[in-house]
């Protein structure tokens, strides 16, 4: 939090910034067309951006199902350039994934592709752009993707919020320059404006929220701080927590998500710590009372119905590795993991369905990753006990972590950093369950 550069003008423009997300309650099948869009990123009244988004906004539309139904998406592809689509979280069919050159082709300008998978899991997740990641998802193709449990905890409102940030001119003109290697040999593209964009912005007081946290930045870090509630978090990438817990310190790496249920006391903000004053990045003001509060205990989320790992059969180890500051390596990019930069030929492990892996997480380089495993979650170890299950996990520089995973959704899987500029220039691998 030490390299904030963010202007302060959302500071001023507070309440005013609001941009309501789309929503869209699926009647599938459903179309996403991805297209030039133009976006009021700044404060109203302030210039806009031209951005990518999906069917006229950025972000795209929310998508939302229930837990056990199947999504059938046409992708329509009008960037101008090839695409395709991953749906961040999802314990999905290898085949739907979408990763051109490993799960499919790339959809080209003018063409589409339809995607149709179950969705396994309650929970929180996303979709976002992952061709040529590092500059899609910076301007702007992604959206929310909700799977609601059967039978989900009683609330007021479930509001999602999209956290992002962006490197804008003062006319609102996004910066170009996506592929700047020396973003890339740091911590990535970090943007000077920055914004958590409630779905709703007013409530009553005594309103019991559940609020879906998603930080779609490419490369940021978000310690964020939210007053005027009192709750607890109940999940984290998607995945239930046993119980909820205490909310101390939110961090959300790129691509990690956190569900909250908080009771609204008074205006909810969602500040960035900083050395000064908190950055406000956004707020849900109150109005009204309301007269019959939720109240109690904050519900805990039913399990997850994620295999327990065993005894390990395979001991990995994954060091990442080079970036600025860093050590030598024997790879031909800015990252390395292992020594390699960029996709090897053959899978850095293969695993037989339902076998458990633990891989060690190196992180020997000056700069924080987030570690991201397609197509399942992975327990993080914490004292030789199984802790938080997640699909993305944070290490910050110098951290070494352990992660648990029974890898038993056959196919190929990447696994990379989503500071997605780190991916672009070498910071990812594979690996194969038969
Ligand atoms: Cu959210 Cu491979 O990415
Ligand atoms: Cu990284």
């Amino acid at each position: 939090m030490s390299n904030l550069t963010l202007t302060r003008r959302s500071v001023l423009a507070s309440g005013a910034a609001a941009l309501i997300l789309p929503r869209a309650v699926l009647a599938a099948p459903t179309v996403l067309r991805a297209e030039p869009v133009v976006a009021q990123i700044l404060p109203k009244g302030d210039g806009k951006t031209a951005m990518l988004g999906l069917n006229g906004t950025t972000p795209g539309p929310e998508l939302r199902l229930k837990q056990g139904e199947r999504l059938e998406v046409r992708f329509e592809n009008h960037i101008g350039s090839d695409s395709a689509l991953h749906w961040h979280g999802i314990r999905i069919d290898n085949a739907m994934d979408g990763v051109p050159g490993m799960t499919q082709d790339p959809v080209p300008d003018g063409g589409h592709f339809d995607y149709s998978f179950v969705a396994p899991d309650a929970g929180t997740f996303w979709y976002h752009s992952h061709s040529r990641s590092w500059e899609q998802v910076e301007q702007g193709l992604y959206g929310p993707l909700i799977v609601e449990e059967v039978a989900p905890p009683k609330v007021d409102h479930d509001v999602t919020v999209v956290i992002d940030d962006w490197r804008l001119q003062e006319d609102g003109t996004l910066m170009g320059g996506f592929g700047n290697r020396h973003d890339f040999a740091h911590a990535g593209r970090l943007g000077n404006y920055a914004r958590a964009v409630p779905s709703r912005n007013k409530v009553r007081r005594g309103d019991r929220l559940r609020l879906r946290l998603i930080n779609t930045a490419t490369a940021r870090v978000f310690p964020v701080i939210i007053s005027g509630g009192a709750g607890k978090i109940v999940a984290l990438d998607g995945m239930p927590l046993a119980a909820p817990r205490d909310i101390n310190e939110i961090v959300l790496a790129p691509a990690q998500r956190m569900d909250l249920i908080v009771d609204v006391t008074e205006a909810l903000r969602f500040d960035f710590p900083t050395r000064e004053d908190p950055y406000e990045l956004g707020r849900i003001e109150v109005e009204g009372e309301n007269p019959n509060p939720i109240g109690g205990d904050i519900p805990t989320l039913p399990a997850a119905n994620v295999a327990t790992p065993d005894t390990p059969v395979h001991d990995l180890t994954l060091t990442m590795q080079g970036g600025a500051m860093g050590g030598r390596h024997t790879g031909d990019d800015i990252w390395a993991l292992n020594g390699h930069s960029g996709l090897p030929d053959t899978p850095f492990a293969s695993f037989k369905r339902g076998e458990t892996a633990r891989i060690r997480l190196i992180n020997d380089t000056a700069f924080p990753h987030g570690m991201h495993l397609h197509g399942h979650h992975f327990f993080e170890e914490a004292d030789g006990t199984l802790g938080d299950l997640r699909d993305t996990t944070l290490l910050n520089r110098n951290e070494t972590r352990d992660i648990l995973c029974v890898f038993d959704n056959p196919g190929k899987w990447l696994l990379h950093c989503h500071m997605l500029g780190h991916q672009a220039a070498g910071m990812k691998t594979w690996v194969e369950v038969a």
